[in-house]
């Protein structure tokens, strides 16, 4: 091993959010190792590309090619697309500084599950340093392009999150649930559960099935399929938008969160509903347990 690869392993994780990362497969504890990480249970490596460590376990998560597809450097340079970048950064961005900025602490580690460009999560407040901001995605090539503001990058899956339990103090993301199916948003929900200390916020910016510009979006494509070109869309299917917000809590408390607050969208010019929630309880007895004894 070259210092010119271990210097890069060392400086690819601080020790600080070292300690709350563990083995997507048996949430053993990680070390650096070579130029990534190891776990020390059952020695899967995650080696990092282009300064990304990859915690992708599974080998092909449904939906997973789409988003490769619709993140591809050649669409996301046409006109509309770079329209949604904008209004992601101009609309979406400060619905999200409103919400994630009222319920997260000033200081902690959180996660953005589902990060995409974490153009919405621009104008989060990191309180000089004191919150540390990760964005995750299940395809790589987008975090190359994510927004500075985030201050690690890695690629991930949220069914199965590089986290020990009760590690993280704030998890958000923003337009991702409602492309699972409500049996995935169940194992999802779950697995946001795991990586959350007892009261820690998630926040999720989830579209209606009333969302406007949602409704907006499906008329045009609807107009181009007529048109001629039937493979035509904007992102891939919404298939779980929310019917209500009752929906909503529903959802939340059935996988083990209280209701915090649930909003219809307002300052997301009605795209999203918000809905933020805690996991319910105490911290058992196991969740309480220093993270080296997790996944033994
Ligand atoms: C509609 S985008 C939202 C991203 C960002 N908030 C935005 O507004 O552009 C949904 C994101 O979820 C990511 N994603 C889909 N399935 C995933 C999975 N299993 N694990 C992690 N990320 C996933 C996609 O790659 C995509 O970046
Ligand atoms: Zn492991």
């Amino acid at each position: 091993m070259t210092n010119a690869v271990r210097s890069q392993g060392e400086n690819l994780i601080s020790p600080q959010l070292l300690d709350r990362l563990a083995c997507p497969r048996c949430h053993g504890a990680l070390a650096q190792w070579d130029s990534g990480l190891r776990c020390g249970i059952c020695a899967s490596e995650y080696p990092p590309e282009d300064g990304i460590v990859d915690f992708r376990v599974v080998a092909s998560r449904s939906g997973a090619e789409d988003w490769t597809d619709h993140w591809a450097e050649g669409r996301q340079s046409r006109r509309i697309q770079r329209f949604f970048s904008w209004y992601r950064k101009v609309v979406f961005s400060r619905a999200v500084q409103h919400y994630c900025d009222r319920y997260f602490a000033e200081r902690g580690v959180f996660l953005e599950a589902g990060s995409g460009t974490s153009e919405t999560s621009m104008r989060l407040n990191k309180f000089g340093g004191s919150r540390i901001l990760v964005a995750l995605d299940i395809v790589p090539s987008v975090l190359k392009r994510c927004h500075p503001i985030m201050d690690v990058r890695l690629a991930g899956d949220i069914f199965q999150l590089p986290f020990a339990n009760s590690s993280l103090d704030g998890l958000w993301n923003v337009g991702v649930m409602e492309h699972f199916t409500e049996s995935e948003i169940d194992l999802i929900l779950s697995e946001f559960r795991r990586v959350l200390r007892p009261q820690a916020p998630m926040v999720l910016f989830w579209p209606g099935v009333d969302s406007i510009p949602q409704k907006l979006l499906a008329l045009v494509q609807g107009a181009v399929h007529i048109a001629g070109r039937r493979d035509f869309r904007f992102h891939p299917p919404e298939i779980s938008q929310l019917r209500s917000l009752r929906h909503g809590r529903e959802i939340l408390e059935r996988n083990g969160f209280e209701v915090r607050h649930l909003a219809f969208g307002v300052r997301s010019l009605f795209a999203f509903k918000v809905l933020v929630g805690c996991p319910a309880g105490r911290a058992s007895p196991l969740e309480a347990l220093p993270r080296h004894m997790d996944g033994a």
